[in-house]
């Protein structure tokens, strides 16, 4: 039996989904409040059989912190996939992070040396990665770089070095780092923003750039590399290297709002965050803009997929029809 963490989310309800048709026997963990309609919606995107298929799959309320509780989920499982994950970007998210991200992964890594799990795929990122610059792509030897990171970076860093430590300690592991991830059904974080932000019909555009896959085909690679004999390696997963303003555009007209034109300057950005930080101090509003942001919407890092191409043969697609896809669902999701 396959344990999956984060099946709640946008790639483990894909992957879910991927198993399940597959005819894989799985158990996926959610917290308490873990809304699991958006799962069988997810489902209800790609085949008829959704509510047959939801139905088939072993749910178990767990939190990747709570050790007894994840006990319990791990009985009987040969394989685990790791995608569970808190993703955010604000600075006072930092312990959270720690807390969800590493120690949350160690705890699965140990779980898994603990019940002699036959191989462990575990989701990590392209913020792990050393970035590139425009002339040169990012490879997976690229070591992490503590001062162009943020504090999500950080903390998948940490998650990655507690996967690293489980290898050495006998686990058979594969690490996939994709880039962001386009796929459909959730738009409140995540790449749901680039939707929600495209169809605000802002004239202005960030100028950096960085690295998309597909859903799909995240979860294909997934699927594969636990397949087949290769461990203790790890994937960048990205399709296409994209400047904002190249995955924006496309968006915004297919919601049929206005085009992103005009760069957004270093001093928009910045007038910006000292507002947004001004809100959050007055009123306690979430930050939606920091420095490191500003640093990562302005900065383009590319990413080579040769090692993934080479050692799985690996197909991407590419990635403007599901860009479609997601904006036919926003459309009917977000009157
Ligand atoms: N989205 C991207 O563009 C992107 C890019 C690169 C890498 N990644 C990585 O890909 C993975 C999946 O991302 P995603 O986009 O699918 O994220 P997501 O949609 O935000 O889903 C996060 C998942 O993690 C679960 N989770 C969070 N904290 C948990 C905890 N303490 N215990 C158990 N489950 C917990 C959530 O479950 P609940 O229902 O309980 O909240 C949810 O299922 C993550 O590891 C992320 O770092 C994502």
């Amino acid at each position: 039996m396959v344990l999956i963490t984060g099946g709640t989310g946008l790639v483990g309800s894909h992957l879910l989904l991927h198993l399940l048709e597959k005819g894989v026997v799985v158990r996926a963990i959610h917290r308490p409040g873990s809304d699991l309609r958006a799962v069988q919606k997810i489902f209800s995107y790609y085949t008829e059989n959704a509510s047959e298929l939801f139905q088939s799959l072993e749910w178990m309320e767990a939190d990747i912190n709570d050790i007894p509780a994840m006990e319990t989920a791990f009985k009987g499982i040969d394989e685990v996939y790791h995608a569970a994950a808190l993703i955010s970007f604000d600075p006072q998210d930092q312990d959270r992070l720690m807390k969800v991200n590493a120690e949350g992964t160690a705890n699965i890594v140990n779980l898994c040396l603990a019940n002699n799990i036959k191989k462990l795929c575990f989701v990590s990122s392209i913020a792990t990665i050393g970035n590139g610059n425009y002339n040169t792509l990012a490879n997976e030897e690229d070591p992490f770089l503590d001062q162009d990171a943020n504090d999500y970076g950080r903390s998948k860093y940490a998650a990655e070095l507690e996967v690293w430590r489980g290898s050495v300690e006998g686990l058979s592991v594969v690490i996939i780092n994709p880039g962001i991830i386009l796929g459909p059904g959730f738009w409140k974080g995540g790449s749901g923003n680039l939707f929600r932000i495209a169809n605000k019909g802002y004239r202005h555009y960030p100028t950096g750039g960085t690295g998309f896959v597909t859903v799909n085909d995240v979860v294909r690679a997934m699927v594969k590399l636990m397949e087949s004999k290769i461990t203790n390696e790890r994937f960048l997963m990205v399709s296409e290297n994209l400047g904002y303003q190249q995955i924006l555009a496309p968006i915004a007209k297919y919601l049929e709002k206005k085009e992103p034109a005009k760069p957004l300057l270093p001093w928009h950005l910045k007038v910006f965050c000292f507002f947004d930080w001004l809100a959050h101090a007055i009123s306690g509003k979430k930050r939606k803009l920091t420095k490191e942001g500003i640093r990562s919407l302005t900065r383009t890092a590319r990413y080579s997929n040769a090692k993934i191409v080479g050692e799985l043969a690996f197909d991407f697609e590419p990635i403007f029809p599901t860009v479609e896809f997601c904006c036919s669902r926003f459309r009917e999701e977000n009157p």
